[in-house]
């Protein structure tokens, strides 16, 4: 089962990417996470879509086709998601075949702050209902403070937050198996 993490933070030491770094380490046993890159695409402008996807887009969009199921782990900035993140979602989501069509998705994020990006997730879920991406419900990977919860080399170093991260992971695995199955 091959997913796609796709972190909506850019900067080098993010938690964000930190988490789903940890999140390949601790895939299931017949799960493989690769990460996308999602900086290098320029800003959504109507007018460079009609000549074409550009190359970074027709990248992701091929990555995103590819996969079996997608995991986002976002920030949360003012209440919603990064610009970043919308802007690859915006790109994506063009016709024809626009990937997120049935595709199993799941989410996590961490904040320095209380609520985990609770918030931020909700939107994430909202845009891509639109879409008729299959989100995993349960269980919901909010992690707060997070600045508390690595060590100073970058390590998740919290316990309870990799038992979810192991958790969610499991039931995004046995999600996709059932819409494969149908
Ligand atoms: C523009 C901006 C807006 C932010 N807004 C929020 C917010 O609404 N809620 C929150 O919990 N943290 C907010 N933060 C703090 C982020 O949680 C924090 O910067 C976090 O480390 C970002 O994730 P990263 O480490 O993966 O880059 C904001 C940060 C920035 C730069």
């Amino acid at each position: 089962m091959k997913v796609l993490g796709i972190s909506g933070s850019l900067r080098q030491g993010s938690y964000n990417s930190a988490v789903l770094r940890v999140a390949q380490a601790l895939a299931p046993e017949g799960m493989l996470i690769e990460r996308a890159e999602i900086g290098d695409l320029p800003l959504y402008n109507e007018d460079l879509r009609a000549r074409g996807f550009p190359p970074p887009v027709e990248r992701l969009r091929r990555q995103m086709a590819e996969a079996d199921a997608l995991l986002f782990v976002t920030p949360e900035y003012n209440y919603s998601v990064p610009g970043v993140l919308k802007n690859a979602i915006d790109w994506a989501s063009r016709p024809p075949n626009q990937p997120f069509d049935g595709k199993p998705v799941a989410v996590m994020g961490a904040s320095t702050g209380n609520f985990g990006t609770a918030r931020a997730q909700y939107h994430l879920r909202q845009m891509l209902i639109s879409l008729n991406a299959h989100f995993v419900n349960r269980p919901e990977v909010m992690i707060a403070q997070a600045n508390k919860k690595f060590d100073e080399a970058g390590n998740l170093t919290d316990e309870p937050t990799r038992e979810i991260i192991r958790k969610l992971l499991a039931a995004l695995q046995d999600w996709t198996r059932r819409l494969k199955a149908g």
